[in-house]
C-alpha cells in the first residue's frame, strides 16, 4: 500500500504511523483520514504488529486539526458535514477498538481533530512544548471526531466542558495534570520515553493487554456491577491461556516470561 499523506512502517512489532503534511501542520483532510483508515486496517490484519505509535511529521505539529479549507466547503450543508464527522468517527473507532495498544506521541500542536485523534489512541505521551485543545467553537463548530465523548470519559465532564467551551490551547503540562496526557517528556526525550513505555507493554502478555483494553473500553458504557461481571468473565478467560501459565511459572522460577499470546 502506498500513501500520500501519511507514512507507515513496521519495526520490532510496532507500526509507526506519521501524518505527513508538515506544510499544513499535518491537518487532516479527507485523503489523510482515508489513508489513516487503511493503515489501521493494515496494522490490525498484520500479526507482526503488536502496538502502534502515531505521530506527526516536522518539528511543530502532531496534527493541527481537521483541514479547515475542506470544512469550509461544508458550510450550509448539514448532510455533508454530518457525513464527514461520521466518516472520521468510524476511522478513529477502528484505532480505538483495534485490540492493539496505540500511543499518540504528541510532538507539537494537537488541536481539534488532531487532539481527537490522540484521544482515540490507547495512551498519550507528549513533549513539554506540545499544545493541545479543542478550538472548534472558535470556528463556530464543535468537535466532530468523537472528542466531546472521549475527552469527557478520559478526563471528566468538567475538563471536557472547559476545553470545548473556551476553545483554549492548553500546555502539555496542563494536559498531563488533568490526565489527557499520560506521560510528559522534554522534546529530546519524547521518542525514547515513548519507546520505553511501549517496550514495557510489549513485554506483557498480549492477551492480557487486549482484555485490559477491552474492559476499560466496554466498561465506559456500563454500570459498575455489569463492568465487574465482565471483568469476572475476562479473568476466567485469561486463566485459560498458556500466557497465564507462563507468566506465573516465570515469576516462581525467577526468570523473564516469554509470552506467546496463546
Ligand atoms: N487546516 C488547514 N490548514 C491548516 C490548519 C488546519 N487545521 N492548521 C494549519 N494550517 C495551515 C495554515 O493555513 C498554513 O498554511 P499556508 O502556509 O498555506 O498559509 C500552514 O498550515 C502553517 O500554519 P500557520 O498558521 O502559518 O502556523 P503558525 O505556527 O502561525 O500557527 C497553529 C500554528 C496551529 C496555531 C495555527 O495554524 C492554527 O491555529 N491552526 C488551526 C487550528 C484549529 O483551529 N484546528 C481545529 C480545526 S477544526
Amino acid at each position: 500500500m502506498s500513501y500520500e499523506n501519511i507514512t507507515y512502517a513496521v519495526d520490532g512489532g510496532v507500526a509507526r504511523i506519521t501524518v505527513n503534511r508538515p506544510d499544513k501542520m499535518n491537518a487532516l483532510n479527507h485523503q489523510t483520514i482515508t489513508e489513516l483508515g487503511q493503515a489501521f486496517d493494515a496494522a490490525k490484519a498484520d500479526d507482526a504488529v503488536r502496538a502502534l505509535i502515531l505521530t506527526g511529521s516536522g518539528p511543530k505539529a502532531f496534527v493541527a486539526g481537521a483541514d479547515i479549507t475542506e470544512l469550509l466547503a461544508q458550510a450550509g450543508n448539514a448532510k455533508g458535514a454530518s457525513d464527514l464527522a461520521a466518516f472520521g468517527q468510524e476511522v478513529f473507532r477502528k484505532l480505538e477498538h483495534m485490540g492493539k495498544p496505540s500511543i499518540a506521541m504528541v510532538n507539537g500542536f494537537a488541536l481539534g481533530g488532531g487532539c481527537e485523534l490522540a484521544l482515540s489512541c490507547t495512551l498519550r505521551t507528549a513533549s513539554t512544548n506540545a499544545k493541545l485543545g479543542l478550538p472548534e467553537t472558535s470556528l463556530g463548530i464543535i468537535p466532530g471526531y468523537g472528542g466531546s465523548q472521549r475527552l469527557a470519559r478520559i478526563a471528566g465532564p468538567g475538563v471536557a466542558r472547559e476545553w470545548i467551551l473556551t476553545g483554549d490551547m492548553f500546555s502539555a503540562e496542563e494536559a498531563h495534570r488533568v490526565g489527557v496526557v499520560n506521560r510528559l517528556f522534554s522534546p529530546e526525550e519524547l521518542e525514547e520515553g515513548t519507546q520505553k513505555m511501549l517496550k514495557s507493554m510489549l513485554a506483557k502478555g498480549p492477551i492480557a493487554l487486549r482484555f485490559g483494553m477491552e474492559l476499560v473500553l466496554r466498561g465506559w458504557d456500563m454500570d459498575q456491577t455489569a463492568g465487574e461481571a465482565l471483568e469476572t468473565e475476562y479473568f476466567g478467560k485469561a486463566a485459560e491461556t498458556e500466557d497465564m501459565k507462563e507468566g506465573m511459572s516465570a515469576f516462581v522460577e525467577k526468570r523473564r516470561a516469554d509470552f506467546q499470546g496463546k
